[in-house]
């Protein structure tokens, strides 16, 4: 049997937040949220949080993740006070107890399969992670034999000068025998620099301790401050990067581009300096994005160009140009071969297939036919002061430049706008509508006098 622990309930002082230390975000995703998706793989059967600073706050944004016990403590008097909360909840449960510190987000699951495994085949009371950092300090230094056994683990700020220069440092992730842990638990004691019961003292009453010292240290990085948050997003900016290097994307330049862990990308796609990619967004293959996008749970089809685009909430199909500078806005639907260009707004509309929007529009709640040419500066007026309106232009018509729509409006097929038009009535199929002031010369004018 496996119980899973993580251990939550911290303040995170030194992240000087309003928001719990557990809820900054990394990639699109809580830190703790990161801390449980990584011990998903081991299937535990039970799964602990310990909560305390803000405890409704965590509860509330793990609302939506199944099968998590909430354990409150309060108040928060450590990492060894946060255990001893589990002695009640877990009273009578045989195997083991994996505790993972909820500020430790990048560890890999097969790291964690490995610490499990190596725990239960050498029959040890605990098993830690450790690592060996070049720059230890802030970390509890763990005293191990070569023979993989450990003594003790002392904290950075209780640690003699010679102690510090140990550079083996306690990850804070610990595979625990549960009924040997439960036994030694009640006996810590708050004799140390921050008056605190830390988990790390029961190390020294259970034999045997072993460790397992994982290679790449990136993974066990803890965050308790904004600078090793920055240092851990940009390890796994890295790590989504290189995934998706491998898997045939070009980089023009890889560390000027942020991804979240939703984003997909098809081959031989290229992505051009200053592109983001939050959310759930998706990218065909063949296209060309940027430079400088922002693009959030959107997709964009194949062989695609955006350039200097934003786009959120929108869809745009194959063969499509997009930019420089257009926004295109939740419930934009762009079918493919059309071209939205420069200073285009485009916000909860369809576009058929090989519509141009090329300059200075604003086309919104709109639904545009096939071939539809939209001149330059056509406006959708959607807005009456209370209401949204619909605007219908059918295939293959034409919008003179700066044309405003008044909607609810529609126009049949094949209609051609002049330039210049405040159209308020329908159009329909084949027609020529005109909605301006008729042109007056006067020959000979004699001029300002
Ligand atoms: C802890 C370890 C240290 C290790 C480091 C790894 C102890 C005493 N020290 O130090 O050896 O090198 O992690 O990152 O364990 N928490 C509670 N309740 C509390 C206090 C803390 O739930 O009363 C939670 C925090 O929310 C956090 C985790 O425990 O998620 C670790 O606490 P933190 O104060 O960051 O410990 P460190 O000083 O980093
Ligand atoms: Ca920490």
């Amino acid at each position: 049997m496996l119980a899973v622990a993580v251990l939550a309930a911290g303040k995170g002082t030194r992240m000087k937040s309003d928001l719990p230390k557990v809820l900054q975000p990394l990639a699109g995703a809580t830190l703790v949220e990161r801390v449980l998706a990584s011990c998903e793989q081991l299937q535990p059967q039970r799964r602990l949080l310990i909560v305390g600073h803000q405890a409704e706050r965590v509860e509330q944004s793990l609302a939506h993740h199944p099968g998590l016990e909430f354990v409150l403590q309060q108040p928060q008097n450590g990492t060894g006070h946060a255990v001893q909360q589990l002695l009640e909840p877990l009273n009578g449960f045989h195997g083991d107890l994996l505790v993972l510190n909820g500020d430790v987000p990048l560890l890999r699951p097969d790291t964690l399969a490995r610490l499990l495994s190596q725990h239960r085949s050498s029959g040890a009371a605990v098993t830690l992670l450790t690592a060996r950092l070049a720059d230890p300090t802030g970390y509890g230094r763990v005293f191990a034999s070569d023979d993989g056994r450990v003594s003790a683990i002392v904290e950075h700020r209780d640690c003699s000068a010679e102690q510090r220069r140990n550079t083996l440092i306690n990850a804070g992730i610990y595979c625990f025998n549960w009924e040997g842990l439960a036994e030694v638990l009640p006996r810590l004691s708050s004799d140390n620099d921050q008056g605190e019961l830390y988990l790390t003292d029961t190390v020294a009453m259970l034999s045997p301790a072993m460790h397992l010292e994982v290679a790449v240290a990136d993974e066990i990085n803890g965050i308790n401050d904004r600078l090793q948050l920055a240092q851990c997003e940009a390890v796994l900016q890295q790590r989504l990067r290189e995934h998706w290097m491998r898997e045939g994307v070009t980089f023009v330049d890889p560390a000027s581009c942020t991804l979240s862990e939703g984003s997909r990308f098809g081959r031989d796609v290229v992505i051009e300096p200053q592109c983001h990619f939050r959310g759930t967004s998706t990218i065909g293959s063949g296209s060309r994005i940027g430079p400088g996008c922002l693009i959030e749970d959107s997709s964009v089809g194949e062989r695609c160009q955006v350039v200097h685009a934003v786009l959120r909430q929108a869809t745009v199909a194959a063969d499509c140009s997009v930019g420089p500078f257009s926004q295109l806005r939740p419930g934009a639907k762009v079918a493919a071969g059309c071209h939205v260009g420069n200073f285009v707004e485009v916000k909860n509309s369809t576009l058929a297939e090989g519509v141009k929007v090329n300059h200075l529009s604003y086309i919104g709640d709109a639904d545009l036919g096939a071939a539809v040419n939209v001149g330059a500066g056509t406006i959708t007026a959607n807005y009456d002061g209370v209401r949204k309106h619909r605007t219908v232009i059918g295939a293959g018509s034409k919008t003179g430049a700066n044309s405003v729509l008044v909607a609810p409006i529609t126009l049949g097929n094949n209609v051609t706008v002049g330039a210049g038009s405040t159209l308020t009535r329908d159009v329909p199929s084949g027609a020529l509508a005109l909605g301006r002031a008729r042109q007056l010369v006067k020959e000979n004018w004699p001029g300002p006098v």
